[in-house]
């Protein structure tokens, strides 16, 4: 696909966030499901090979610790072999990041927290590379203990994390899918050692925050 029809899908979808933003005239802008693009939906959105390319989802209200658990569940399809599945960040703290990726076909967590900083691989049931151009479901979740945060990590229905681990980093507030910000690329050196970028589909992306604007959509197009 051409960066022509890549530039006019982000004017298509900045032009549909202005009307609901518009329309709503509130401080919460309801989501709207009607979109020619939508991550959030079982169609979802085909991340191109482009430094640009990916979508941002800024959440409401901040994880809170007494919330038993946050949950970021998605669909994803590749044949790329390397890229960021999602990554999340925390406004105002720079130096925490949680990132999602996969490098040579296989799933690998990584975190910087206050007090924790760890890679770790993440197994796959069948333990084949995930980039075989199939859906597979990822389910990552939090749950808050009164000392620290328990992560676990599920690919396929299948508990691939060795076992689950502490998190110490603060709740997040935005979650970037496929690719980077230019900022986060500059600030972020987890992402930049990130081989390659992430080329394929994510979809039926939920959420157990809500989201206090519309998924922001950069050089994307419909999954097809
Ligand atoms: C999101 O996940 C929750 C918890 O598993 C589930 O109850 C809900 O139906 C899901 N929402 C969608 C749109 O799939």
């Amino acid at each position: 696909m051409g960066k022509t029809t890549l530039y006019l899908i982000n004017v298509s979808i900045a032009a549909l966030v202005a009307a609901v933003s518009f329309v709503s005239g509130q401080r919460v802008v309801r989501i709207c499901r009607d979109s020619d693009i939508e991550i959030l939906s079982i169609q979802g959105v085909q991340i191109e090979n482009y430094p640009k390319s990916r979508v941002e989802l800024h959440l409401a209200e901040r994880m809170h610790h007494n919330k038993p658990l946050f949950f970021l569940q998605f669909d994803f399809k590749t044949r790329a072999r390397n890229g960021v599945l999602f990554y999340g960040t925390t406004k105002g703290k720079p130096s925490e990041i949680l990132a999602l990726f996969l490098v040579d076909g296989e799933l690998r967590y990584k975190m910087r927290c206050p007090t924790l900083e760890a890679e770790v691989f993440v197994s796959s049931k069948k333990k084949v590379p995930l980039n075989d151009g199939r859906w597979h479901t990822v389910f990552y979740s939090l749950k808050f203990g009164e000392h620290s945060h328990k992560a676990d990590i599920t690919i396929d229905g299948h508990s691939g994390s060795p076992k689950q681990f502490g998190v110490s980093c603060s709740p997040l507030s935005s979650i970037i899918m496929g690719g980077a910000t230019r900022d986060d690329l500059i600030n972020i050196d987890e992402l930049r050692q990130i081989p390659g970028h992430f080329e394929g589909c994510i979809r039926s992306v939920n959420i157990s925050v809500p989201l206090n604007i519309p998924p922001k959509y950069h050089a994307v197009s419909i999954c097809g």
